[in-house]
């Protein structure tokens, strides 16, 4: 269980802050929180809550009495989900935030505190919950700065919309960069992107070949599939997809740069579960085309796939994979 949530229902139930019309932003299930309703851009924990009973929304809207928030990793996320909150709390409403220590738990405790009086606060499991209501005043200036943090950007020189808090959002990452420039200009028929963010190696594919007639993009994180959304036209499908519980079609070609981090932590295993979907999607002499860091096993877990591969490029950093059904 993730340690932070543990400290938010810690804090909730030590401060006996109301279990009546809750709004969780971030929300993961946690077995002593009531019924609530629940913001999860991420795919797989929003499956996770809906299962435990909690009532999704898509965007949140209206007041709440209480409101809890578990943040992302990134600085401009975490900002913009504290002027969320505020946005959504009822009068004299309590919000409470908790994140680990290594994720800058007493900086943004500060940072808060500098908006509006911290009400409490409980460090626990190496995490720190802070609670604050909007009984007192919050500074409107700084608000409406965080507000800003969450606006749509682009990624300089380039026309590519990105959004704080979503996969390489302030630059085009160096390993996709580098699958780009081994991309074959032969892929034609129906092409996925698995893990496709916010849609940059489905553009470069779209763009060097013109016999692709249909791409899907499945990815976890509603965000950066609504920045895909404006980054990818043409025949193209965007699915808001967990890829590790399989794919709906069968593919002639499969592009991905794969995940191998859960929320905090490395997690190999997630990576070749993408290879392990791919393999079963991939039509009869289907190609997949991936690159990954170079110290990951791939090559091995392509071969027990009964798939042959070759590395065809790499990097300092990077190797750029090609496989074959
Ligand atoms: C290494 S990034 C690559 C993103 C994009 N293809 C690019 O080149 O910029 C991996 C992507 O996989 C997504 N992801 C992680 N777990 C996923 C899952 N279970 N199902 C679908 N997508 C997932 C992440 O949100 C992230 O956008």
């Amino acid at each position: 269980m993730n340690p932070a949530l543990e400290t938010l229902v810690l804090a909730l139930a030590e401060h006996r802050v109301g279990t009546q019309n809750v709004l969780f932003l971030g929300a993961e299930p946690h077995p002593d929180l009531p019924t609530l309703t629940a913001w999860q851009p991420l795919k797989p924990l929003a499956n996770a809550c809906e299962r435990a009973g909690m009532v999704l929304t898509e965007y949140p809207t209206g007041q709440f009495p209480t409101v809890l928030f578990l943040p992302g990793k990134s600085k401009e996320e975490t900002l913009a989900g504290f002027a969320m909150a505020h946005r959504c709390l009822a009068e004299g409403g309590v919000f409470i935030t908790a994140m680990a220590n290594t994720a800058g738990a007493a900086r943004f405790e500060k940072e808060l505190g500098n908006v509006t009086p911290l009400l409490f606060s409980v460090s626990k499991h190496k995490c720190r919950a802070f609670g604050v209501s909007n009984k007192s005043p919050w500074d409107g200036q700084i608000l409406e700065e965080w507000q800003k943090l969450a606006e749509p950007q682009t990624i300089p020189e380039t026309s590519f919309v990105t959004q704080p808090g979503v996969f390489s959002a302030k630059h085009i990452d160096p390993g996709s960069l580098l699958l780009a420039a081994h991309m074959p200009v032969s892929l034609r028929g129906n092409v996925a992107d698995l893990g496709a963010g916010w849609g940059f190696l489905s553009s470069v594919a779209l763009e060097k070949s013109p016999n692709i007639s249909q791409i899907d993009l499945f990815e976890a994180d509603a965000r950066a599939l609504d920045c895909a959304r404006k980054n990818v036209s043409g025949n193209v499908n965007f699915h808001w997809h967990d890829v590790t519980t399989g794919l709906p079609d069968v593919y002639d070609h499969i592009i991905m740069n794969p995940p191998f981090h859960t929320a905090q932590s490395k997690d190999v295993d997630l990576g070749k579960a993408f290879l392990t979907v791919a393999a079963a999607a991939l039509k009869r002499n289907g190609t997949l085309h991936i690159v990954a860091n170079r110290q990951l096993p791939y090559e091995a877990h392509l071969r027990e796939l009964g798939l042959r591969s070759r590395s065809i490029a790499e990097d300092h950093a990077y190797k750029v994979i090609f496989a074959s059904k």
